[in-house]
């Protein structure tokens, strides 16, 4: 994923440009649609393996290329294929799709998170544990007993106190997933709280080798920390006093579901640097093989903070096609929505059956100012523990103490080995965000001699500070304290500039908030710019978890400190957020689709910061549908949605004959008349190259009171008119259905350019059912 980002997330994400390798033989999978259901697991085994007969020399050599057979939802599997054997398989009729497998840099994608989601609530705190006799949403859940979520990442750490199973409930007798032992593990680290956990390495295997096992586990154990932090995110058990080292974010952690059961998939790997570990990789053959199996083990949500960096249409995407067999047995599949912000257009996992989340801000900084020489207090963020306490420094620039012979646009970034010792040594010194990580900066920093790090923003992050366990006395500001800080050192007047950076301390309430993150990727899809993506944000922005005790906080090799809890930042962790709230919804109502489920999350959206106006970017700006789809995650309404735009898994197949990607299920028929992309049923609308009008169909479910009259009002997007008809609706009971007109008309006189947003409101007075609407004639 993003290195623009920094190694700290890490996992976040996403796909590097495919790996090159030197081997003739690329790893392709090879997908056929849904199984008919006419074969047995034996039999389909000896399917595939006739394919691979038919394009290699050998029966041997076709056995050999096998990675995988997929044969439980997924009909498909993963072999070694020159790219000539890899186009005479994609030309067979029942072949859907042929692609290379794209390696996933996990750029992999809480204390304070549960309280803040209840923003907008009136209910203070709307995840209070306190509170066990009210009708809060966990109480009505049960904390999400009796739902499973699977969580595909890179393993957990079984100690963690987010991992205990004291009081838990049995295993159900529905669930066949299996407690798979290695390194460091065996079957009684699983227990009722963790019913399941597996490994998956056959992809990482084929491209890097036998796994080192100093730099990983081969077991279910997280050797990196990422998939400790979201599956505690998600559901790990309540742990009062937990902080990050020291005092810091100190409450009550607890995931959103903190009774769900977890089923554990490990697919992201330590991947081999050149003297260290690189980040982690996750192999899209390995996810195709856990999610084939999470289907069919029985979990009901599916956690997946991990994704490509590029749009990938969705019959080459294997965590689309995973997702889409999941949604036909009503699971529901959450995924990050990338950390490639702010650019346009860098969404990953855009498939309408998923729900795509961004990232955005909590209440809460870490505020560990800098006071300038000349008495200017600059506020400041960090969660380094290592402190200047109350001491006057030397303060400098580092493009004035750099090597000379830097380009001149990168000097200031304190990247490796451009730091003159001599002129650093026993000062504070000022680096600029843009190319390189945040905490190697700090690294640079003290390899050069200087006693402590400010780090500065540039425009790009505007007033977003993602705070970082720095290797030294440190602390973040934003741009327009950075431009500060800059004049100060350079000003006329200064004949010594000087700065103390005070130690950290955390506060909560802080506002505007929550704003958008400026990694969060964005709109449009470009796979298909007739659905929206994101669907939703939730926070992603220094969240506190659990965390892999074999890990430093950093993931810096030479970091030996060890922590029981991290605060990381990325889409990885608002995903969780979304899941755990979804797993909820299940334990209310566990008849919902996966399409319910997810209408329900987004029409219920939050659309207000907690200073009552629009949510905004990290500068300031207005966000809008494409950092945050419908908007901020609220789980207490999203119970009560009054209506749903519900869809099913053959909605999902016809919209694919729509897109002209037809075959994921070969016992279905793309119907004569095909519909608009635009008409399949959900809960949001996007409309591209808009000539004069279009006119498209909705149809909502009444989930709420069994009589009631919902009045549509419109915020059309500027340049267009937005009728809707019929606009008001009438149910008569609980389950009905009623259908409805969006049509959608270019003002004449109004020359509109970009996307333009609007929203549709269906009200009965109890409920507000709102939809975003964005529209382009380009
Ligand atoms: C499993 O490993 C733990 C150490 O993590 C050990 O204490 C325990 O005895 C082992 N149990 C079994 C059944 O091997
Ligand atoms: C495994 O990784 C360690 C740590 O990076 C390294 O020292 C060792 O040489 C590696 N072993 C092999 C066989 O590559
Ligand atoms: C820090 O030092 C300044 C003067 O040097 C003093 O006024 C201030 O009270 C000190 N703050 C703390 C927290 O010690
Ligand atoms: C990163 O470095 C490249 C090469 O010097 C430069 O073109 C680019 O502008 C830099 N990016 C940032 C964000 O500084
Ligand atoms: C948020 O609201 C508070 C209280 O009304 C106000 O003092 C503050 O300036 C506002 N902040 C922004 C960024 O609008």
């Amino acid at each position: 994923m993003a290195k623009i980002l920094s190694t700290v997330f890490f996992f976040l994400h996403f796909i590097l440009p495919i790996i090159a390798s030197s081997s003739e033989n690329q790893v392709y999978i090879v997908y056929f649609g849904e199984h008919k259901g006419d074969k047995a697991l034996h039999e389909i085994e000896e399917y595939h393996h006739s394919y691979l007969a038919y394009v290699k020399e050998t029966e041997e050599e076709a056995r050999a290329s096998l990675l995988y057979s997929y044969k439980h939802s997924i009909n498909g599997f993963a072999a070694r294929l020159s790219p000539a054997q890899a186009s005479i398989l994609s030309d067979m009729e029942e072949v859907v799709s042929v692609f290379r497998s794209h390696p996933m840099k996990h750029k992999m994608h809480t204390t304070r998170s549960w309280e803040f989601v209840g923003l907008e609530e009136g209910i203070k705190p709307q995840f209070d544990l306190k509170t066990e006799n009210s009708e809060s949403l966990l109480t009505r859940a049960k904390y999400g007993r009796n739902v499973i979520v699977g969580v595909l990442d890179s393993g957990y750490w079984p100690e963690s106190q987010s991992f205990r199973d004291e009081d838990m409930g049995p295993i159900p007798k529905s669930w066949k997933g299996i407690c798979q032992i290695g390194d460091a593990f065996n079957s009684s680290h699983c227990n009722r709280k963790v019913i399941g956990a597996r490994y998956y390495i056959k992809g990482y295997k084929n491209h890097y080798g036998k796994l080192n096992r100093t730099l990983d586990y081969l077991s279910p154990r997280d050797k990196d920390g990422h998939g400790t932090h979201t599956s505690s995110t998600v559901g790990g058990r309540t742990v009062p006093n937990a902080a990050f080292m020291g005092d810091l974010a100190r409450g009550t952690a607890s995931g959103g579901a903190p009774l769900v059961q977890l089923a554990i998939y490990k697919v992201c790997w330590a991947t081999p640097g050149q003297d260290k570990v690189d980040g982690n990789t996750c192999f899209e053959e390995d996810m195709l093989a856990a999610m084939d199996d999470a289907i069919s083990e029985g979990v009901h949500v599916m956690s997946v903070s991990i994704g490509t960096t590029k749009a990938v249409d969705y019959s080459h995407d294997g965590i689309a096609i995973g997702a889409l067999h999941a949604v036909k047995k009503g699971i529901v599949v959450a995924c990050s929505a990338g950390n490639s912000g702010p650019q346009a257009a860098t969404l990953s996992n855009t498939a309408p059956w998923i729900i795509t989340v961004g990232a955005s801000s909590l209440d809460r900084k870490f505020l560990a100012p800098v006071v300038l020489g000349n008495g200017v207090v600059i506020e400041g963020e960090t969660i380094t523990t290592y402190r200047l306490d109350n001491v006057t420094f030397p303060l400098v620039y580092a493009g004035d103490v750099s090597v000379p012979n830097i380009p001149h646009e990168l000097a200031g970034q304190c990247l490796p080995n451009s730091l003159l010792p001599e002129k650093s040594y026993g000062k504070i010194v000022f680096c600029l965000r843009g190319n390189g990580t945040r905490v190697g900066k700090g690294m640079e920093v003290k390899r050069a001699g200087g006693i402590g790090y400010i780090l500065g923003n540039t425009k790009g992050q505007g007033e977003e500070i993602v705070a970082d366990p720095h290797v030294l006395p440190a602390t973040a500001v934003g741009e327009k304290e950075a431009v500060k800080i800059l004049n100060y050192i350079k000003s006329k007047t200064t004949s010594f500039p000087t700065a103390k950076i005070l130690p950290a301390s955390t506060v909560v309430g802080t506002s505007p908030a929550p704003f958008m993150a400026s990694f969060t990727s964005r709109g449009p899809n470009l796979v298909d710019p007739t659905i929206l993506k994101p669907d939703i944000t939730a926070p992603g922005l220094n969240i506190l978890a659990a965390w892999s005790e074999a890990d430093a906080p950093t993931k810096l090799g030479i970091d030996d400190r060890r922590v029981k809890w991290n605060i990381y930042s990325g889409t990885s962790m608002s995903c969780p957020h979304v899941a755990a709230a979804a797993a909820l919804l299940k334990a209310i109502h566990p008849t919902w689709s996966s399409a319910a489920i997810r209408s329900a999350l987004i029409t219920t959206a939050g659309l207000k910061n907690n200073n009552e106006s629009l949510i905004t970017d990290s500068v300031g700006n207005p966000a809008d549908s494409f950092q945050f789809g419908a908007g901020h995650l609220r789980p207490t309404k999203a119970a009560d949605p009054g209506l749903v735009y519900d869809a099913s898994y053959n909605d999902y197949l016809t919209y694919l004959c729509s897109l002209n990607m037809p075959g994921f299920d070969p016992s279905f028929n793309c119907p004569q008349n095909l519909p608009k992309t635009n008409d399949l049923n959900h809960p949001s609308l996007a409309i591209s190259k808009l000539i004069g009008s279009i006119t498209v169909t909705r149809t909502v479910t009444n989930v709420g009171k069994g009589t009631s009259k919902y009045l549509a009002t419109v915020t059309p997007p500027m340049g267009y008119k937005i009728k809707i008809s019929p606009d008001s609706l009438i149910f008569k009971h609980k389950g009905e259905k009623k259908s409805f007109e969006i049509t959608v008309e270019k003002d004449k006189d109004v020359n509109v350019q970009q996307y333009e947003f609007g929203w549709l409101t269906w009200s009965d007075g109890l409920h507000t059912v709102r939809s975003p609407i964005v529209v382009s004639s380009a």
